[in-house]
C-alpha cells in the first residue's frame, strides 16, 4: 500500500473526529483482534479457527427457505434466520403502524372534504377533492407539483416512462418486426410523427413499452385492458412523445393523439392501470427478490468481521420484515391488491414468477448495462433522448456509490490478488451461484473491480432502484388520482366516441383508499432519523467498525449527497412551465428523502 496515501487518510480520518482509536483501524489488516468486531479480511484474521467455527454456527442456523410473496428468491428460515426475520419484523412493523397512524387521520379529513364536495363530481374533483394538500400527516411533501393539474398534456404521459417507471420502456431496433401495426390509423400517425412508423423505426426513433402480456392474468372484476404502446422521439422537436396505444383486448382498438380528447385521455388511463401494476411487483421481483438473496448468501459465507458483511447488513435494516408483511396485507386473499387493482393477487403471484427469471438477473441489470440494452442509453442506431430524468438523478447517484464502493474495496484489499485470497468472498460466489441460485451473478470474483461493480449494483438496488417505483413515488406522482388508478370501475369500450369518463374512475372510498394504500409506502420521517442515502454510512457504530479508507470515503459519500439533494429540492417549473423536459417536478430521487434501504 502507498504509505503516503494512507498518510494522508490517516489524517484526514483523524480531523473527522472519528470514534474509537485511530491506530486501531490502522491495524486492521494484520491485527484483526477476535474478541472485537473489528473488520478485516479473512486471510488477515488473528484468530482464523475462531472466526471459521462462528461462520459454521451460521451455516447452520439461517437456511434458504420458500420464497414470500410469490415464487422468486429464497426467505431466510432455520433458528437465527428465523431470528432476524423477527428482529426486522419488529423494527418494520413499529414503522409501518406510525405511518398507517398518520395515513388514519389524514383519510378522515379527506372523507370530510369529499362528503362537503357531495362526492367527486368530475376529474378535477379527483385532482382537488381528494388532495389540496390533506395528506399532511403522511405525505407532508404533497404530490409532485404538475401532477394533477398537466396530465392531459401528452409530454407528461410521455415523460412518465422516463422518470416515474423507467424500467418498462425500450427502443426498437430497425431490424425488428414490429409489435403490432397500426391498421387503420396509420394514417394519423403521419399527422402525429412527421413520418411513417416505419420510417420512425428505421431512424430509432420508435419505443415501445409492452403490457400485452398482461392480458392473461386472472382479474379482481374490476376492468382494465393490456395495453402496449409506441412512443417516439419527434423529428422536428427532439420531444419524447406518445404515439399510440393499443388495448390487446376486446376490440383491441388503437389509439392515437388525434383521438378525441376522451378517448385518448381513456387510452393513456387504461395504459396507467397496466404500467402501475408493473412496477410495483416490478419492483419487488427486481429490488427486494435480489438484494435478500445476495445478502442471505453473503450471511452463510462471510464472517460478521467481513467489512463487505458489514455493509450489506447496514443496507438490508429491517428488510427481512417486508416479504412476510406483504403476504400478510397485499398479496393475501382479499388484502390490498385485490381491493384496490384490475389484476388480482393470484396475477401477482404469477407475474413474480413470470418476471423473476428476468428482473432477477444480477449483471443483466447493472444501472448501465440495463439501459444501454434497451436503447435507452449511448443507442448506435437512433438519437440520445434530449432529457431522461431518471438518468440525469440516478447517474450522479450511481457514481458516487461507485466511488464510495471503490474506496471501499482500494482501502481493504492492496491487489486483486487479495481478492482471490479472501476465501470468504470466493465462498460467497459458490454459495450465491449454487446454493443461493442468484440470477446471473458473477462467477469469477477475481479482481477489486469485479467486486465493486457487484456492491455498487447491491447499493443501487437499495438506495435508487427500490425507490424509483415504490416507497413515495407511488403517492407523490406514479399513482395519483385521476390519471392513474389501479383498476377501471366500467367496462372498457368496445368503440371509441366514449362521452363519460367519470364511470371509469374508483368511486370515493376507493379512491381514498388507493391514495391511503400508497401513502402507507411514504416515509416522511425517515429524514430526521438519518434514515436516508446522505446518512447510509453515518452511523459511529459501523463506522468504529470500519477502517479509516473507508470513514473518508463515507464522509466524502455523504457530502456528495447532500449536494444533490440541494440541486434536486431546488428544481422548480421553467419558464415553458416544464422541468427536466417535463411538466412536472420530479423530486423522486433526493438523497435527503430517499431511504439507503428497501424501506418498505
Ligand atoms: C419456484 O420456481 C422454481 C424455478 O422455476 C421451481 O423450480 C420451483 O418448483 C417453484 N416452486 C414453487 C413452489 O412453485
Ligand atoms: C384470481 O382470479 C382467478 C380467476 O378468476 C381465480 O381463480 C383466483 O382464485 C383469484 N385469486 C384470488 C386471490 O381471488
Ligand atoms: C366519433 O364521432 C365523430 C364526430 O363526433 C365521428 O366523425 C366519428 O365517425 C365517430 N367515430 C366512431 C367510431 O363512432
Ligand atoms: C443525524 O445526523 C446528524 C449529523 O449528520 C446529527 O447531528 C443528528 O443528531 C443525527 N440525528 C439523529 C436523530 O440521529
Ligand atoms: C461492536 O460494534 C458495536 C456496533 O455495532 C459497538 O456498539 C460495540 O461497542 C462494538 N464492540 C466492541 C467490543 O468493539
Ligand atoms: C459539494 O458542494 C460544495 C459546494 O458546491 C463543493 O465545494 C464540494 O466539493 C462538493 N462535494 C462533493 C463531495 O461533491
Ligand atoms: C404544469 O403545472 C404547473 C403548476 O400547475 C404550471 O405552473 C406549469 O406551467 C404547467 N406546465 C405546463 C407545460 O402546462
Ligand atoms: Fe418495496
Amino acid at each position: 500500500m502507498n504509505l503516503l496515501h494512507l498518510f494522508f487518510i490517516f489524517c484526514v480520518g483523524a480531523t473527522t473526529a472519528l470514534q474509537g482509536g485511530i491506530t486501531s483501524k490502522l491495524r486492521y489488516r494484520r491485527d484483526s483482534v477476535g474478541a472485537t468486531n473489528q473488520t478485516s479480511l479473512p486471510q488477515f484474521d488473528h484468530n482464523p479457527g475462531e472466526r471459521a467455527n462462528a461462520i459454521l454456527v451460521k451455516r447452520r442456523g439461517y437456511l434458504y427457505g420458500p420464497s414470500k410473496m410469490g415464487n422468486a428468491s429464497f426467505f431466510p428460515t432455520g433458528n437465527l434466520g428465523d431470528a432476524m426475520v423477527a428482529n426486522d419484523l419488529s423494527l418494520f412493523t413499529a414503522t409501518q403502524e406510525a405511518v398507517q397512524s398518520d395515513i388514519n387521520t389524514d383519510a378522515v379529513a379527506v372523507q370530510v372534504a369529499v362528503e362537503t364536495n357531495g362526492g367527486l363530481k368530475s376529474f378535477a374533483d379527483y385532482a382537488n377533492i381528494l388532495y389540496n394538500g390533506q395528506w399532511s400527516r403522511a405525505v407532508p411533501s404533497g404530490e409532485d407539483p404538475g401532477i394533477l393539474s398537466n396530465y392531459t398534456e401528452d409530454l407528461l404521459f410521455s415523460m412518465e416512462r422516463l422518470s416515474l417507471n423507467p424500467y418498462a420502456i425500450r427502443r426498437l431496433t430497425p431490424q425488428e418486426i414490429l409489435p403490432f401495426e397500426l391498421g387503420d390509423v396509420g394514417d394519423s400517425i403521419l399527422q402525429v410523427a412527421e413520418m411513417s412508423i416505419t420510417a420512425l423505426q428505421q431512424a430509432g426513433r420508435l419505443f415501445l413499452v409492452d403490457h400485452s402480456y398482461q392480458a392473461k392474468y386472472p382479474t379482481t372484476g374490476r376492468f382494465g385492458a393490456a395495453c402496449s404502446a409506441y412512443f417516439f422521439i419527434h423529428p422536428t422537436s427532439g420531444d419524447f412523445l406518445p404515439l399510440a396505444i393499443k388495448t390487446n383486448v376486446g376490440n383491441d382498438l388503437v389509439y392515437t393523439p388525434l383521438d378525441a380528447p376522451n378517448d385518448w385521455l381513456l387510452a393513456k388511463i387504461m395504459f396507467n392501470v397496466n404500467d402501475l401494476f408493473f412496477a410495483q411487483i416490478y419492483h419487488l421481483v427486481a429490488t427486494h427478490d435480489v438484494g435478500e438473496i445476495v445478502h442471505q448468501a453473503a450471511i452463510r459465507t462471510l464472517s460478521d468481521n467481513h467489512p463487505i458483511l458489514a455493509i450489506l447488513d447496514k443496507l438490508m435494516f429491517q428488510a427481512y420484515g417486508i416479504r412476510p408483511t406483504g403476504d400478510a396485507v397485499l398479496f393475501n386473499n382479499g388484502g390490498a391488491i385485490d381491493t384496490y387493482f384490475y389484476l388480482n393477487s393470484t396475477a401477482a403471484r404469477d407475474f413474480v414468477a413470470d418476471w423473476y427469471p428476468i428482473a432477477g438477473a444480477y449483471r443483466a441489470n447493472y444501472f448501465n448495462t440495463f439501459l444501454e440494452n434497451r436503447g435507452l442509453l449511448n443507442c448506435d442506431y437512433g438519437p440520445a433522448l434530449k432529457s431522461f430524468p431518471y438518468h440525469e438523478d440516478a447517474s450522479i447517484i450511481h457514481k458516487n456509490m461507485q466511488i464510495f464502493m471503490n474506496s471501499f474495496i482500494d482501502s481493504y484489499y492492496q491487489s486483486d490478488k487479495e481478492v482471490e485470497e479472501d476465501f470468504e468472498v470466493q465462498a460467497w460466489v459458490t454459495e450465491a451461484r449454487n446454493e443461493a441460485l442468484v440470477i446471473d451473478f458473477p462467477e469469477l470474483v477475481t479482481t477489486k473491480g469485479v467486486l465493486i461493480d457487484i456492491l455498487t449494483h447491491f447499493f443501487h438496488l437499495t438506495g435508487v432502484a427500490h425507490h424509483v417505483l415504490n416507497t413515495a413515488d407511488p403517492v407523490t406522482s406514479l399513482g395519483t388520482l385521476p390519471f392513474h388508478p389501479a383498476a377501471l370501475y366500467h367496462p372498457i369500450p368496445t368503440s371509441k366516441n366514449v362521452t363519460d369518463l367519470l364511470p371509469f374512475l374508483p368511486p370515493p372510498a376507493t379512491a381514498i383508499g388507493q391514495i391511503g394504500v400508497f401513502a402507507a409506502f411514504n416515509r416522511a420521517h425517515f429524514a430526521a432519523q438519518n434514515l436516508t442515502l446522505a446518512h447510509a454510512f453515518s452511523d459511529p457504530a459501523l463506522l468504529s467498525r470500519l477502517n479509516v479508507g473507508t470513514n473518508v470515503a463515507a464522509s466524502k459519500f455523504s457530502e456528495s449527497m447532500r449536494n444533490i439533494s440541494a440541486q434536486i429540492r431546488g428544481r422548480a417549473f421553467d419558464a415553458d412551465g416544464l422541468s427536466q423536459g417535463m411538466p412536472f417536478v420530479w423530486k423522486c430521487l433526493d438523497p435527503e428523502t430517499l431511504p439507503f434501504f428497501f424501506a418498505v
